[in-house]
């Protein structure tokens, strides 16, 4: 059973809550990040078994990774098993030198760091605490212990936000020259403060989302990012000495590859089982102290539910996806569709016949996805 090759750990600490997130996060907990960094290592003993020896990536997310303190945070990162990928999420605000070098001598390859924007304005109506200079600041920090792979996350239609405010963002982030680009549509739960306080400017902004995906994917490819799956961008690798700057921990998602999640709330996917930890803080602790598994729910997922999520989770992607790989999955007729609406191309015959999304279906990529399967 020891296949999987991807390993995700979940640091749900955060200094404060933005009010846009959905993720599980608690809000300080000092006194608690040290025994859950214990308990997170006590899960992986549990469950490594599943593990390859060598694993290809390990994504370290949250939460505020780097905001865990700082003896749990390097005891956690120096007991995590080999891998090719090992990155980490990061607030720009938690980032300095000492940091930096400590992630780098952890064996850490890649960041990604919350930048959001770089307008004062729209980083106060995401109640984020980091002034664009401060974004800046921690990606030069991140350089100066010579990461050579950095991601910046930026988010878009941001309540007050004008396409003028996204090409200025898009410019500041640039300039930077990281390697990886993610650009968020900005994702409001409904029933929430946020949405309840930006109502009607997030419909607005609702309506404009297409447009600044043209945008984005207009000033990237100019300054010579791929654009790799619907919202990821990274460096082409002819400006970037061949290397190929995708997140190969995403990529596995994207490719439907089997994954352990640890930690509250994270989600793990193996074999015919996909199973959640419980999102709670104590039941996790508690059952880990005495090494138990935690609470979870698991379900079962049958081919025919993995096939569909592989499909749009491939057609997500800038490359071709092979036909009989997703065989069973796609609606005959409403392929001959978008086929004739020129939003898929198929491509090669029989065995070897592909898919993919034309560039104008990329824009649409969700609406095409969910027609096209079954
Ligand atoms: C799990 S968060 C962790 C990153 C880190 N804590 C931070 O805030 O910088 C990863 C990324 O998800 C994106 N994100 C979070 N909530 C979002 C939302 N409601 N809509 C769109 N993107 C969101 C942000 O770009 C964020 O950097
Ligand atoms: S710091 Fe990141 S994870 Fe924490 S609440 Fe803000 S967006 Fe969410």
């Amino acid at each position: 059973m020891s296949h999987v090759r991807h390993l995700y750990v979940h640091l749900p600490f955060c200094a404060y809550r933005c009010g846009y997130c959905d993720f599980v996060t608690l809000v300080g907990r000092r006194g608690d990040h040290g025994s859950y960094a214990a308990a997170v290592l006590s899960e992986l003993e549990l469950e490594r078994p599943l593990l390859t020896t060598e694993l290809e990536t390990i994504f370290v997310g949250g939460g505020t990774p780097t905001y865990l303190e700082r003896d749990a945070l390097t005891g956690l990162l120096a007991a995590l098993p080999p891998a090719s990928e090992l990155t980490i999420e990061a607030n720009p605000e938690t980032v300095t030198r000492e940091l930096a070098d400590g992630l780098r001598r952890a064996g850490v390859t890649r960041v990604s760091l919350g930048a959001q924007s770089f307008q004062p304005h729209l980083l106060e109506v995401l109640d984020r605490h980091a002034t664009p200079d401060i974004v800046r600041r921690a990606f030069y920090h991140l350089r100066d212990a010579s990461f050579d792979n950095i991601s910046l996350d930026l988010i878009y239609g941001i309540p007050g936000q004008s396409t003028a405010d996204l090409e200025r963002d898009l410019e500041a982030a640039v300039a930077l020259q990281p390697e990886h680009l993610s650009l968020y549509e900005l994702e409001a739960k409904p029933g929430t403060r946020f949405t309840h306080a930006h109502g009607e400017e997030l419909g607005r902004q609702a309506e404009a989302m297409e447009d600044y995906l043209e945008r984005v994917v207009d000033v990237l490819r100019s300054a010579g990012y791929r654009w790799y799956e619907t919202a990821n961008f990274c460096l082409e690798a002819s400006r970037a000495g061949g290397r190929d700057l995708r997140s190969l921990h995403n990529l596995a998602y994207w490719r439907g590859r089997d994954y352990l999640g640890l930690g509250i709330g994270a989600v793990s996917t193996v074999s015919d089982r996909r199973w959640q930890n419980a999102p709670r803080l104590r039941p996790y602790l508690e059952a880990l102290a005495e090494r138990r598994r935690p609470p979870r729910e698991v379900e079962p997922l049958p081919p025919e539910v993995r096939l569909r999520e592989r499909a749009m989770l491939g057609l997500r992607l800038d490359q071709p996806l092979l036909l009989a790989s997703v065989d069973g999955a796609l609606d005959g007729q409403a392929l001959r569709r978008l086929e004739r609406l020129a939003l898929v191309e198929r491509h090669g015959e029989d065995g070897g016949a592909t898919i993919e999304l034309t560039e104008r279906g990329r824009f649409v990529g969700d609406a095409v996805a969910a027609e096209l399967i079954a």
